[in-house]
């Protein structure tokens, strides 16, 4: 116990200021951010599959380039999150590790497959735009090195969002069939993609602590909620509907009620019974094997030039 250490972190935490790496911390609070950031982490990197899948499908070049430039972008994430994390004090393999071999979670979202080239516009528009409804009030997340790297990340998923509205927008003033393929991906996007937000509140274990420790600033359930305010005005711009016959605006709350999402579905996506885990995670092991000789090239690479500026 360090009583000092203590003080200075309570004291921190209280002007809403910011813990750097070297600053004494709980070790409760470095391992629940350990655990939230590598989450992420893992998240960005699974993440680049469902996408990646279509860029040899897109319909045009320039199609291509861009979406090949956003699964660029969320290797970047990752690289940055995984960075973060280590400051905390784990290394980037062990954590690499508890990923392959399923000790560690990642986005329920990303083992739902993207079946057609509409699903890379729901997944710009609702899963996108659910990450920057969670990830914008973690920019000011207590702990430095996660925060600053959340800021960039927005940055980029903003844009992400909107390449993902342009395609459901052409989609949908396109030809019946096209407008179809949109209204089918929002159909099967929307339930997974609020699920993105967590567990209710009632039933998330992390969220009090974390919110007392200024990692998160809102709950599950109001980050959930404000994003279906939002999303509900852009459906209608889009021409698109939301499936959900329980949508209706609550004059009395100021927003909209929604229904229930299906809890049980996602306790076993999380479980590692969606319908792409195992193809997820299998996919993750050859690349990670597959790129060994990179891993063993930049390490020799770097140990000849350490080796050099000794001597
Ligand atoms: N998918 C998978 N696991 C989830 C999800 C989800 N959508 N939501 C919650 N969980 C897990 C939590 O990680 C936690 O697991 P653990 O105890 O084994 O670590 C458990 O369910 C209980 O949930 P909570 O107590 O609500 O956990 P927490 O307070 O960490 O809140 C949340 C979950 C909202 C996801 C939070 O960790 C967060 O904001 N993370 C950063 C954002 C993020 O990871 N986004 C990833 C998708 S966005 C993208 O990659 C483009």
């Amino acid at each position: 116990e360090d009583l000092a250490g203590q003080a200075n972190f309570d004291r921190i935490i209280s002007e809403d200021s910011r813990i750097e790496p070297r600053d004494w911390m709980p070790a409760a609070y470095r391992k629940s951010l350990t655990r939230q950031v590598s989450q992420h982490a893992h998240s960005e990197i699974i993440g680049m599959q469902p996408e990646a899948n279509w860029i040899t499908r897109a319909p045009s070049l320039k199609r291509k380039a861009i979406l090949m430039a956003k699964v660029q972008d969320e290797a970047g994430h990752g690289l940055y999150l995984y960075s973060a994390a280590e400051t905390l004090g784990t290394r980037r393999d062990e954590l690499n590790n508890q990923l392959l071999e399923g000790r560690a979670k990642y986005s329920s979202i990303f083992n739902y497959p993207a079946r057609t080239w509409a699903d890379m516009g729901a997944i710009g528009w609702l899963v996108d735009g659910a990450a920057i409804a969670n990830q914008v009030p973690l920019c000011r997340a207590s702990y430095g090195p996660y925060g600053r790297a959340m800021v960039r990340i927005c940055k980029e998923e903003s844009f992400h969002q909107r390449q993902g509205w342009e395609i459901l927008y052409e989609l949908s003033n396109g030809t019946p069939e096209q407008k179809k393929m949109a209204q089918d991906a929002v159909n099967r996007m929307y339930a997974p993609a609020l699920q993105m937000f967590g567990p209710p509140d009632s039933d998330s274990p992390h969220s009090q602590q974390s919110m007392k420790w200024n990692v998160k600033r809102f709950s599950n359930d109001e980050l959930r909620q404000r994003f279906v305010d939002m999303i509900v005005v852009q459906a209608e711009a889009l021409g698109l509907t939301l499936p959900d016959p329980d949508l209706k605006w609550n004059e009395e709350r100021g927003h909209y009620d929604y229904g229930q999402l299906d809890w049980e579905e996602f306790s076993s996506v999380i479980a590692g019974n969606g319908p792409c885990n195992t193809q997820r995670m299998q996919r993750r092991r050859t690349a990670h094997e597959e790129g060994a000789w990179v891993r063993e090239a930049a390490a020799a690479y770097a140990a000849k030039t350490a080796a050099a500026a000794a001597a």
